[in-house]
């Protein structure tokens, strides 16, 4: 099969595309044949050798939706011809393929109506999303929230989530995506280059931040007192606030069926679109990574693989 992958870490330069190995579903398994992945950023930090594999080459890629092509033993609840979309366990990686093998128990049934390409974009994203918002911060009616970088992939996702719940959202974002932010639904928009946030923003309930960095470890200031913040751009652990009447969360990001279900049901619902998408074809892995790697754009890239 055709894939993206990488034979030592480095630039988006050791991105090759080439042929791998085909996969072979294994018991409990299926092997999807790939319409469309997505790029998340956390492959160019895999690329790059932030989170250690042993074994090279390796296809990079987390997120994917396709057709199931081959079902492993004991796999009763998929079957050849099923689309499906998912998020490869956590540590595997090699959705930027024509064929991956997965656990059948972590991968769902795609919506009727949801262009492959979306349900890729969607897959990773979405799950972090309700992870953060529902899930970590259990964000309620009413409330407050600071979705810092609100036009990512993550962030684009957890502005339509938190509207959805009934929660008044404040984003920031550089003037250029400003009314894409507002199309998503945030009520107030920060164009972070010409206001810093902490001189705009106060009282909030929650912080639902997709930047890391300083913007991160700032992020408590805007809280009121008891609030929470959840980052997912900041390492496994979350960072340490610089007052003690506030509370600094790690989302976990489950994989499996159930969630990718909660996001189906999102979307047919309408309380989710797709994001903005930008195509690339897997032979242009290292032009997405090096989009990726530069954190301003709008939206998702996604390989369109078949
Ligand atoms: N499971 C997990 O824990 C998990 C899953 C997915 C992602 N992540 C992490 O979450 C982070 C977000 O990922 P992502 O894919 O949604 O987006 P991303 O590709 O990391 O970020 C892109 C967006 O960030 C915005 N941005 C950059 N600097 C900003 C700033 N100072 N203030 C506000 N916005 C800023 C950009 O908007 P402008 O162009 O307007 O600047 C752009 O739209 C990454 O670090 C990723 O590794 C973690």
């Amino acid at each position: 099969m055709k894939a993206a992958f990488i034979e030592r870490y480095g630039g988006p330069e050791v991105l090759q595309y080439g042929d791998l190995p085909d996969p072979v579903a294994a018991p409990g398994e299926v092997v999807v044949d790939v319409h469309a992945a997505s790029v998340n950023g956390a492959d160019w930090k895999v690329r790059v050798g932030q989170y250690k594999q042993t074994k090279f080459p390796f296809a990079l890629g987390r997120d994917f939706s396709g057709v199931v092509g081959a079902v492993g033993a004991g796999v009763d609840d998929l079957k050849v011809g099923d689309a499906v979309f998912g998020v490869l366990e956590a540590g595997q990686e090699g959705a930027y393929a024509e064929k991956v093998a997965v656990k059948a128990a972590i991968v769902a049934k795609k919506p009727d109506g949801l262009p492959h390409v979306d349900a890729a974009a969607l897959a990773l994203t979405g799950l972090t999303a309700m992870s953060a918002i529902e899930d970590t911060l259990k964000l309620k009616p009413g409330e407050t929230i600071l979705i810092q970088g609100g036009a990512g992939g993550v962030a684009g996702f957890a502005i339509q989530l938190a509207k959805h719940l009934g929660a008044r959202v404040i984003t920031t974002t550089s003037a250029a995506n400003r009314d894409y932010v507002r199309g998503l639904g945030a009520d107030e928009i920060i164009d972070y280059n010409a206001t810093d946030f902490i001189e705009a923003v106060t009282g909030c309930d929650a912080v639902f931040d997709t930047v890391g960095g300083d913007v991160a470890a700032r992020s408590f200031a805007v809280l009121r007192p008891g609030g929470r913040a959840a980052f997912i751009a900041s390492g496994a652990q979350p960072p340490q606030p610089d007052r003690d009447d506030v509370t600094s969360l790690r989302p976990p990001v489950r994989r499996a069926r159930r969630p990718l279900e909660r996001l189906a049901q999102l979307y047919q619902s309408g309380a989710v679109r797709p994001p903005v998408v930008k195509l690339y074809r897997l032979s242009e892995a290292a032009d997405a990574h090096r989009l990726s790697e530069s954190r301003h754009f709008r939206g998702k890239l996604v390989f369109q693989v078949r």
